[in-house]
């Protein structure tokens, strides 16, 4: 069969609106019968839903596993993607490589390697044939399915010495970790919100790592029966409580367990809305601000940030930096406890 040649970008598979990216299409085309010589199609195995839109999903159909499939086959029927319609993310997923096209043979890749896609769903040509399974508790879907990886979109072999579930969770969240070792220098303060989460955990252990034993990383949790076993962990010097949409509560708890200073670097890993300003309040002036949860709401990050005079430098989470999942997989590598607890709550 003839190959077409797409475009690098994936804007050939653009239906509407024409002239954009297909990140930011209402619905991009599907159809795994075009075979386009710089794509690579994938059989999905399954599909890690990202946090914000999981949650979203999930209270829309009041926890009801039916509902959360017919919910997923129908955005994805109509949109041609799994792009969440009220959060706008995605995921990612992973999948046997079932074609490659001609110009991309020079890949270090074959058909029936198993690879987890490092692009976002919400901008991957998806198609869903049936939902075998909806794990509410680690935001995954088992399909069958295929799914389209253009010539930019970057993807990794999964790794022989650990199980694909382990890979699937940890890169799921691979952007933050990695900038987590990037952004803090030694004896910096870290403080990090939404810290028993996925990429919370990955995030204390690198920024510990970072800091040094002059630093200070203190996690943020809204349950203090989490903290415990945070500590025991040992990703964070420090575990306050507070609820990251109580900026004020946040603030005084925060200070208290930096012994009054404002803190270097704040690291926002939440899922849920309105927790802009628990991030940019405890910031010193000239401090960064890294925005990886996908509930960040520009403006009011902007404007909160404004309001109360800051001047942080604020990062949006952008899912890639360079190495990522290799650092990302090299924490569950290098520190059993997380590897253990990403085993016993994720997989
Ligand atoms: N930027 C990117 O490229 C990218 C990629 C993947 C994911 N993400 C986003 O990153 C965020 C975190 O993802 P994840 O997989 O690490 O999520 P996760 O494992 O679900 O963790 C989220 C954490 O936020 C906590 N939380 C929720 N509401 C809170 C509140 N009011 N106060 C304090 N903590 C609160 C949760 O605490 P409980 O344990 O109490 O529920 C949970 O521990 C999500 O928004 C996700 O969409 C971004």
């Amino acid at each position: 069969m003839e190959q077409l040649k797409g475009n690098k970008y994936g804007t050939h598979r653009v239906i509407e609106p024409k002239g954009v990216l297909t990140q930011a299409a209402w619905k991009i085309d599907n159809d795994m019968t075009k075979r386009y010589s710089n794509e690579i199609i994938c059989d999905v195995i399954s599909l890690n839903i990202d946090s914000a839109s999981f949650t979203q999903i999930e209270e829309a159909c009041g926890g009801d596993e039916q509902k959360i499939a017919d919910m997923i086959m129908g955005i994805v029927a109509e949109r041609g993607k799994q792009q969440n319609p009220v959060t706008g993310s995605g995921g990612m997923f992973i999948g046997k490589v079932a074609y490659i096209g001609e110009d991309l043979k020079d890949r270090d890749l074959k058909v029936g390697d198993k690879i987890a896609s490092l692009v976002s769903l919400s901008l991957t040509p998806l198609k869903i044939e049936k939902i075998l399974a909806v794990h509410k508790d680690i935001d995954r879907v088992d399909i069958v399915g295929q799914a389209v990886l253009f010539e930019s979109g970057i993807y990794a072999k999964l790794p022989e010495d650990m199980s694909e579930p382990l890979a699937l969770a940890a890169l799921d969240v691979a952007g933050a970790p990695a900038q987590a070792r990037k952004l803090p220098k030694e004896g910096d303060s870290v403080l990090i919100l939404g810290a028993n989460g996925k990429s919370g955990v990955l995030c204390g252990y690198e920024a510990m790592k970072k800091v040094g034993p002059n630093g200070n990383v203190v996690g943020v949790v809204r349950n203090p029966k989490q903290v415990p076993a945070l500590m025991e962990l040992g990703v964070y010097n420090k575990v306050i409580v507070a609820s990251a949409t109580e900026p004020v509560a946040v603030l005084e708890a925060a200070l208290e367990a930096n012994g009054g200073k404002e803190y270097d670097i704040s690291i926002c890993c939440v899922n849920v809305e309105n927790c802009e300003m628990s991030a940019i309040l405890p910031v010193r002036d000239d401090g960064i601000v890294y925005f990886f949860s996908m509930a960040t709401s520009f403006t009011k990050a902007a404007l909160g940030a404004e309001g109360i005079g800051k001047d942080v430098t604020m990062i949006i989470g952008n899912g890639y930096t360079k190495d990522h999942a290799e650092i990302t997989l090299n924490v569950l590598r290098e520190n059993e406890k997380l590897r253990k607890l990403f085993d016993e709550k994720y997989c």
